[in-house]
């Protein structure tokens, strides 16, 4: 049984099977709270790369993130659905701007998890690599026991 549960989410095939594991572990009634998450990873450097000026950049910057964190909303709406449907009771949605890796750490930090759960690789679709970097960051940074779905 796990209390409190971390579930990352990028929109990546393999975090949406991340997502169904937890749905079967609902079902089991082996987790009680689950905390669903979607870090917008900054990308400043491509905006200022094709920005003309430093008001651009900054506009540009408040859009995107904008339009990035309406996205993880809706994903992370979506997956909460999933999971009320599979019988969850106690679900909260985070969608929060930073660096996945450390977000999720700290997330699990917050709360206290007692299980992360996150897709094996993501949305970086390096063919070849066996683990994804915001993955193996995690289980390095964190004493939260991690669960990886392929
Ligand atoms: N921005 C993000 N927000 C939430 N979860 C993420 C994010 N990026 C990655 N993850 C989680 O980490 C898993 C592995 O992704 P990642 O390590 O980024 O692999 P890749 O290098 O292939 O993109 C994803 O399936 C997801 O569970
Ligand atoms: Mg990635």
């Amino acid at each position: 049984m796990f209390k409190t549960v971390v579930l990352a989410l990028d929109g990546s095939e393999h975090a949406e099977h991340a997502l169904e594991t937890v749905a079967g572990l609902v079902s089991d009634g082996s987790v009680d709270t689950i905390h669903l998450l979607n870090v917008v990873p900054p990308r400043a450097s491509e905006m200022v790369l094709s920005a003309e000026s430093y008001i651009e950049i900054e506009h540009a910057y408040v859009a995107t993130l904008g339009y990035e964190t309406d996205l993880g909303k809706e994903l992370l709406a979506r997956a909460s659905k999933t999971l009320t449907a599979a019988g969850a009771n106690w679900i909260h949605e985070h969608v929060i701007s930073g660096d996945p890796a450390r977000k999720v750490v700290e997330l699990a930090d917050e709360v206290g998890a007692d299980l992360i759960v996150l897709g094996r690789r993501g949305l970086g679709g390096l063919t070849g690599a066996l683990l994804g970097s915001v993955t193996r960051r995690v289980q390095h940074e964190t004493s939260v026991a991690v669960l990886t779905v392929a």
